[in-house]
């Protein structure tokens, strides 16, 4: 079991298989993806991330998150799907999606095995989304979600990152409260997080998570204290509603405590934290499966190394230049 020194386990990992993203969302990549000519590594291969998984099935990992970039970008992207929950021991692959062309996907999406899938919707309202993300692309996202609960999909969350006078009003709360109303569907919204490209963007609109918080207590929302491996996003039920609503608050005090996930990087980085300088390549042990014990060693080892905080409250955005390269 993979623990750090501060009691921590972790059994579940993020894994980017990709930077590229066909968005432009104002606070991540505002100009669109920029290919890096003098950049020639390229992401990881369909047989290191089968042996990337492999290895961390032997460390007690049980959960993959596949994120980009936008993972479905990748042409290979149903055969990663498919090798990690065929041939890699993990029990549990979910993904993060942007929602592109979802509503044609979604039927590829439930035949791949896939147990859980995130959806990013900034906001319900057309207009709003299509400022966001640079794409008028809503219509095709939500069709997408009824299509996967068409063919019996269950496990669905939305993402919301959380921005001020963009997407934070009542109206905005009551719209996702009527999304989640008949439609078991998590709702969460996202604190804006600082990164080194962002900075401008996030003074303009960044905005404490308490005010959705405080329409959540308002509006008799409870919360909900979940088992140890729920990680670090605070739950609320409300017995009259289908789906639930959650909060990812990294800014504040005791979000780390519940930190249950490390990251792999589209390069094959293994990252400690979102946000920091710790982190090392470990793609030369990628390379042939009996090299399989010694990549369990350097990730054993690297644990020690996992601090206790971000340090986000310092504005200590490490090398994190926005969140495409880590998947969120
Ligand atoms: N702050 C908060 N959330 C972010 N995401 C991307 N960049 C940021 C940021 N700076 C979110 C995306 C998506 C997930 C992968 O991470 O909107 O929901
Ligand atoms: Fe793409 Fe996600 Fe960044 Fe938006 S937040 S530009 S969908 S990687």
């Amino acid at each position: 079991m993979l623990r750090d020194s501060f009691g921590r386990t972790f059994p579940y990992i993020r894994m980017s298989i990709t930077d590229v993203c066909n968005f432009k969302c104002g606070y991540c990549l505002p100009n669109g993806y920029q290919i890096d000519k003098s950049d020639n590594r390229k992401f990881l291969h369909l047989d290191e991330i089968k042996r990337l998984a492999k290895c961390f099935t032997e460390l007690g990992v049980c959960k993959i998150r596949i994120t980009g970039g936008e993972p479905t970008v990748r042409k290979d992207f149903f055969e990663i799907v498919k090798v990690l929950k065929n041939e890699s021991g993990i029990r549990k692959v979910v993904i993060t999606t942007n929602g592109y062309h979802l509503d044609q996907k979604a039927k590829a999406l439930v035949e791949s095995g896939l147990n859980g899938i995130n959806i990013s919707i900034d906001s319900l309202n057309r207009e709003t989304f299509k400022n966001v993300t640079g794409h008028d692309r809503l219509p095709e996202i939500l069709k997408g979600i009824n299509n996967l609960q068409d063919l019996g999909f269950k496990n669905i969350k939305v993402n919301a990152v959380l921005l001020n006078g963009i997407n934070s009003s009542e109206k905005d709360f009551q719209s996702w409260s009527k999304f989640i109303k008949d439609n078991k569907v998590d709702f969460r919204y996202i604190e804006l997080m600082q990164t080194g490209d962002n900075l401008d963007y996030f003074k303009k609109y960044h905005v404490s998570a308490n005010i959705f918080k405080n329409y959540l207590n308002k509006n008799k929302w409870i919360h909900q204290t979940l088992g140890r491996d729920a990680g670090p996003s605070l739950n609320y039920i409300n017995p009259e509603y289908k789906g639930k609503f959650g909060i990812i608050a990294p800014y504040s005090k005791d979000f780390c405590k519940t930190c249950n996930r490390l990251r792999i990087t589209s390069r094959g980085d293994l990252r400690l934290c979102l946000f920091g300088n710790t982190g090392i390549s470990i793609r030369h042990l990628l390379q042939k499966d009996d090299q399989l014990n010694e990549l369990k060693d350097l990730i054993l080892k690297q644990m020690q190394f996992k601090k206790e905080s971000h340090y986000l409250e310092l504005g200590d955005t490490g090398s994190t230049k926005n969140l495409s390269k880590t998947g969120g």
